[in-house]
């Protein structure tokens, strides 16, 4: 059966910020050190930096990388990784040493070599307000202070002006150095983004929200008029103790109800009369949580085999299915829906761990979910457009992970046309994991149609170093008279652009 959509092309929803894919990189495993960072490799440019891995994230053209956590962050001193003199520090989110060599200069020279907005998250865990507006002193100002003196005389004259700072990461979590309760916390950020507007008042606050009315509440009236964003996070296949991905069915289910985080988010915004000022940053999300044992528990790891060693498993290329991408898809279909309050949205994280792109010492690997990204930064257009079912689209029931089981819609639709030229651009997810399906998508408009297809020879398949079944295939698919029929392999992410 064919099912008809009906498209509009002159009703905008909104226009996505490109922010809506940005990246998130942490100080965890391979992500900085031997990761992005890794001076003496010979992909490696003058600053330590792989070329091959910028490279790949300017294809992505990655707007905002988040930096430098993520629980890491909740007991750095970002001092002790400026100047000539780095102090390693022993880690205490993750249990290791960090050499402090790849500090903030180095990050923001990451940031323009990829042609990204910086975005900073403070240490709100042992951290202080005055730690944190000394970091804004130091990026922000233009000499005035101690701190934009060491920035200069550290060889950086002009000021960065990094326009994007998180207060704090996850402090509402047990698992969190230096958790707080909720009115701790109001108060915290309400200081800490006093002092830190006090020195830059062009800055964009963000700070650790949840979807507890309690947590989100304090946090809104004690801080909400110096606030201008809300951060949340969601993973939805929980691993950080037991590394066990979810099937492709499992994953489909956990596409039920993708948005509830933000519904909720939005609902007490808007109760606090907040929705027009503060806009929310889905500021880590991915589909798999990354695997840690040991360290978000009260018994630590005695054995680095039972804590350290482990986490070697989240560079298994064979996790990153088309699950992942069709899930990625549908994520950001539904951010793009949302776009009138979600204004940016980080894949947690850019690189190795669960992240898009993997590297080693021999080159990189493009995951599935990188090409989702390339997908929607580079074929699909930043307004979003109303469409609907004309025919009721099908549905699927797939197992939980948790038990029971999700009864989902097959298709997962999103219409958008470009601000600056003429044309559509219909994003179309096959989440089925073995049957095709047929659209007739009614465009109101003609035009050349082209289609590209993301998707894999069998819903597991993945991309490593000996192997790509995972890519993008463009078809030209003849003219559209304002009605065009196409079918949708399983377990696929479509663009089906009208130009
Ligand atoms: O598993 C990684 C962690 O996930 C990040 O450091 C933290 O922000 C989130 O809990």
């Amino acid at each position: 059966m064919a099912f008809r959509i009906q498209i509009n092309p002159d009703r905008v929803f909104g226009k996505r910020s490109p922010m809506l894919y940005g990246q998130f990189i942490e100080h965890f495993h391979r992500q900085i050190y031997g990761g992005i960072y890794d001076p003496g490799n010979p992909r490696s440019d003058e600053d330590g930096f792989r070329t091959d891995i910028i490279e790949a994230m300017k294809r992505i053209k990655v707007p905002v990388l988040r930096w430098p956590g993520g629980c890491f962050v909740s007991s750095y001193h970002w001092k002790d990784a400026v100047g000539k003199e780095r102090r390693p520090f022993f880690d205490k989110a993750w249990r290791v040493e960090d050499p402090n060599t790849f500090g903030t200069d180095e990050y923001i020279r990451l940031c323009r070599k990829i042609g990204c907005e910086p975005y900073i998250c403070t240490n709100a865990g042992t951290g202080t307000p005055e730690e944190m507006s000394d970091w804004v002193e130091y990026c922000n100002l233009d000499s005035e202070g101690q701190y934009a003196k060491w920035r200069i005389a550290n060889g950086h004259p002009e000021p960065y002006r990094v326009r994007y700072w998180s207060i704090g990461n996850e402090n509402y979590g047990h698992w969190e150095i230096g958790a707080k309760t909720a009115r701790e916390w109001g108060c915290l950020v309400r200081e800490s983004a006093k002092m830190m507007k006090h020195v830059s008042p062009t800055a964009e606050l963000s700070a650790a929200a949840l979807s507890d009315p309690d947590w989100n509440m304090n946090l809104l009236k004690s801080c909400g008029p110096w606030l201008d964003w809300i951060s949340i996070h969601e993973y939805w296949d929980m691993m950080p103790e037991e590394n066990r991905p979810a099937t492709y069915e499992e994953c489909m289910a956990f596409t039920d109800g993708i948005d509830h985080s933000v519904k909720e988010v939005r609902g007490m915004l808007a109760a606090l009369r907040l929705d027009g000022k503060i806009k929310i940053a889905f500021d880590e999300w991915n589909l798999r949580s990354w695997h840690h044992p040991n360290v978000h528990t009260i018994r630590q790891g005695v054995e680095k085999e039972s804590y350290l060693t482990p986490r070697d498993l989240n560079d298994d290329n064979s996790t990153y299915t088309m699950a992942d991408a069709v899930f990625s898809a549908c994520f950001l279909n539904a951010m793009n829906r949302n776009c009138d309050i979600v204004g940016m949205a980080n894949f947690a994280p850019v690189l190795n761990t669960r992240g898009c792109i993997y590297s080693d010492a021999e080159g990189i690997v493009l995951r599935s979910t990188y090409h989702v990204f390339d997908l929607y930064v580079n074929r699909l257009g930043d307004e979003v457009l109303d469409l609907w079912e004309k025919d009721e689209t099908p549905s699927m029931t797939v197992p939980h992970k948790a038990g029971g089981t999700r009864t989902v819609k097959t298709l997962d639709l999103l219409a958008t046309r470009w601000s600056d030229r003429e044309g559509l651009a219909i994003a179309a997810v096959n989440k089925h994991p073995s049957e095709e399906q047929e659209l007739i998508l009614e465009t109101g408009r003609t035009g050349r149609a082209v289609i590209f297809r993301l998707t894999g020879d069998s819903r597991d398949a993945y991309n490593d170093v000996d192997r790509t079944r995972v890519r993008v295939e463009k078809e030209e698919a003849g003219d559209c008279n304002g009605r065009i029929s196409v079918k949708l392999g399983p377990h696929s992410v479509n663009i089906i652009q009208i130009l």
